[in-house]
This record gives structure tokens, C-alpha cells and sequence, in this order.
């Protein structure tokens, strides 16, 4: 792994987890800080075969892309890459294990992404991950609450113009409003999912949240405080919901115990962590390991079960 800094990453625990379950006992996996100017360098060693893969982490996943041979489409169309594959050639492949990470996390809370009404707050790179995986899974409706609209428009947006999406609400005004052809009359086609934007602001959100089936924390909040909330005062999940933080570290986030408090079904970020680490270990070796496996590395790592 290589990002800066890497002191509180669970990934070396998790893939010395995996390797000792899966019997791969010449396989190792370490946490590199790598200080920024010195990227180019640390894809130079991977390429001379030192290392057989990367997973990158934060200052890392938009910058290494150009540095790759080639990116796989989803990670593109997420602007983020989390993993990278040497082939025998010596030519590195990125790819994005993050939306496998989510639709699964979501899957094992008892919910499904197949026409599910979603508020998502956040729209980075694991936002990103989490709208184009739960649009192209056939979500009914998405909401896209992000501290700066812009770049909640743009992912809006990107979904519309990748062909699986429609404009809903203020991203009309947007897509009308960035030049775009117009929309064809009629309303919204009902087999493709409805998006819209919103301000992280309980008015706007409250009634995206009515109705909601699945709720995602896709910002950094509550990120090493585990009293900051990513969801403003005054609206709330409804009673049965499911509500998942991608945040890990504390594991019970003030968004988790909120949701419990309301009836709502909490999923913590680790089980995300967990699912797209699987992911990242088929990449490199094509070894998979069943749930009950993942749902021992997630107590491993200090979890309990959804
Ligand atoms: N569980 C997992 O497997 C997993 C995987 C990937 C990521 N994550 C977690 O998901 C979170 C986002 O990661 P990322 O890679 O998408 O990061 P990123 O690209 O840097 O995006 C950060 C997001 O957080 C928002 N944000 C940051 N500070 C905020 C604040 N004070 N108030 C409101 N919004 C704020 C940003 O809004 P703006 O656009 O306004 O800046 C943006 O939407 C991180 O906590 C990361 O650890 C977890």
C-alpha cells in the first residue's frame, strides 16, 4: 500500500488475514508512506517487478492515474483508483474495488441496490463509486448531498450522460443550464433511475430522507471524532432504513448510533473495507473467500455483525 500517511491503515492486518487463511504463504503485504514528489518512483518499482500490485490510498487515487498503463472504465468514470495490477508484461492496470466494496456491504445489511430509493452524502471518489455502482445496480431514485454542489452536479450529471440516469429536481436546471440537448418531453423514463442534487441542509433533506430506503455516508465526517455528524439536525433516516457509513475509524460513528436510535439499520464502514479488500485480493491473485470468511476478518478487525 502506498499513501501518505499510512500509520492507521487496517489493510496490512487484513491481507496478512487473508494470506494466512487462503494458505498463501509467500505472499506479503506492507505499508509504504510514500511522501507525494516520490510517486513516480514507487510505480517505477512496481513496474521492475518489485512489488506485483499497489493498493492506493489518499493523497494518491486521482493523481497515480496517469502515471498507469491503463485504467479500467468504472475506476475512470470514478476518477479514483484504489488498486493496481502488475501483469506479466510489466504494464500496470488501475481499477476502483470500492463500488464492489459498497454494493456487497449494502447486500450483507439485508438491502439491495435494485430499486432502492438512496440519500447519498458525499461526492468524491467513494461517492462517486457508491452513485455509478448503485445507478448501473438499478437504483429507483438518488440524491446527491455534497458540501460543494459543483462537484455534486458533475457527478449528477456524469450519471445522466453515461445513459443510466435521468435529471430530477434542481439537476434539470443544471443539465438545461450546462448546455446540454434538451430533454425529451414525457417526464422521466421509468426504467432508468431519477438523480438529483441537494445541499447537506435539513430542508432539503428531510424529504429526500422520507421514503429513503438506504442511506450512505460518503463524506469524510466523523472521520477520528466520533461526535461530528455528517447529517444535519432536524431530519433524520426513517425507522427500517438501512444506513451505511463508509467512515471505519471510530466503527460506531455519531451517524450509526443516530440511525439505531431511530430504528434504522446500522452498516459500519468496515464492511465495506472488508468487501473491497476482497475485491483488490482477486485482482492480484484470483482467490476469493466466502462470507463467513469476511464476516471472521471483519470480527478480526474488532466488528460485529450488522
Ligand atoms: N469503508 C471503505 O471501504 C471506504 C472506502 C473509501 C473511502 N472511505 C471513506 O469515505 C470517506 C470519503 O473518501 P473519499 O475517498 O471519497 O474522499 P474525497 O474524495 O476526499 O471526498 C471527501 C468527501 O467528503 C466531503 N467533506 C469533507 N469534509 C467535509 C465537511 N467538513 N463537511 C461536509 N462534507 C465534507 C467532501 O465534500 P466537498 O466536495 O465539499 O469537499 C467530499 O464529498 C473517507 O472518510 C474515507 O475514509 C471508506
Amino acid at each position: 500500500m502506498i499513501g501518505d500517511p499510512v500509520g492507521h491503515t487496517l489493510s496490512p492486518r487484513i491481507f496478512a488475514w487473508l494470506f494466512a487463511h487462503l494458505a498463501l504463504d509467500r505472499h506479503h503485504y506492507t505499508a509504504f508512506r510514500v511522501p507525494p514528489p516520490e510517486l513516480p518512483a514507487a510505480l517505477a518499482r512496481v513496474r521492475r517487478g518489485l512489488l506485483s500490485g499497489l493498493s492506493v490510498t489518499l493523497p494518491f487515487k486521482e493523481a497515480v492515474i496517469p502515471l498507469l498503463d491503463s485504467v479500467d472504465a468504472p475506476a475512470r468514470r470514478f476518477g479514483a483508483v484504489n488498486c493496481v495490477v502488475r501483469g506479466d508484461d510489466g504494464l500496470l492496470t488501475g481499477y476502483n474495488t470500492d463500488a464492489q466494496g459498497f454494493r456487497r456491504a449494502v447486500e450483507l445489511g439485508g438491502g439491495q441496490l435494485g430499486g432502492a430509493r438512496i440519500v447519498l452524502l458525499g461526492a468524491g471518489g467513494a461517492g462517486r463509486a457508491a452513485a455509478f455502482a448503485a445507478v448501473a445496480q438499478g437504483a429507483s431514485r438518488l440524491v446527491i448531498a455534497n458540501r460543494t454542489r459543483e462537484r455534486a452536479v458533475r457527478l449528477g450529471l456524469d450519471l445522466v450522460d453515461e445513459g443510466i440516469a435521468v435529471p430530477d429536481g434542481p439537476l434539470r436546471t443544471a443539465w438545461t443550464e450546462s448546455g446540454r440537448p434538451p430533454l425529451p418531453p414525457g417526464g422521466p423514463i421509468p426504467a432508468l433511475c431519477r438523480v438529483s442534487v441537494a445541499p447537506l441542509h435539513a430542508k432539503a433533506l428531510a424529504p429526500a430522507l422520507a421514503g429513503a430506503d438506504l442511506l450512505v455516508n460518503a463524506t469524510s465526517v466523523g472521520l477520528s471524532d466520533p461526535t461530528s455528524d455528517p447529517l444535519p439536525p432536524g431530519c433524520r433516516p426513517e425507522p427500517g432504513a438501512l444506513v451505511l457509513d463508509m467512515v471505519y475509524r471510530p466503527l460506531r460513528t455519531a451517524l450509526l448510533r443516530r440511525a439505531e436510535a431511530e430504528g434504522a439499520i446500522a452498516v459500519d464502514g468496515q464492511w465495506m473495507l472488508v468487501y473491497q479488500a476482497l475485491e483488490q485480493l482477486r485482482l492480484w491473485t484470483g482467490r476469493a473467500v466466502d462470507d463467513g470468511a469476511a464476516a471472521a476478518l471483519h470480527a478480526h478487525l474488532g466488528g460485529s455483525g450488522p
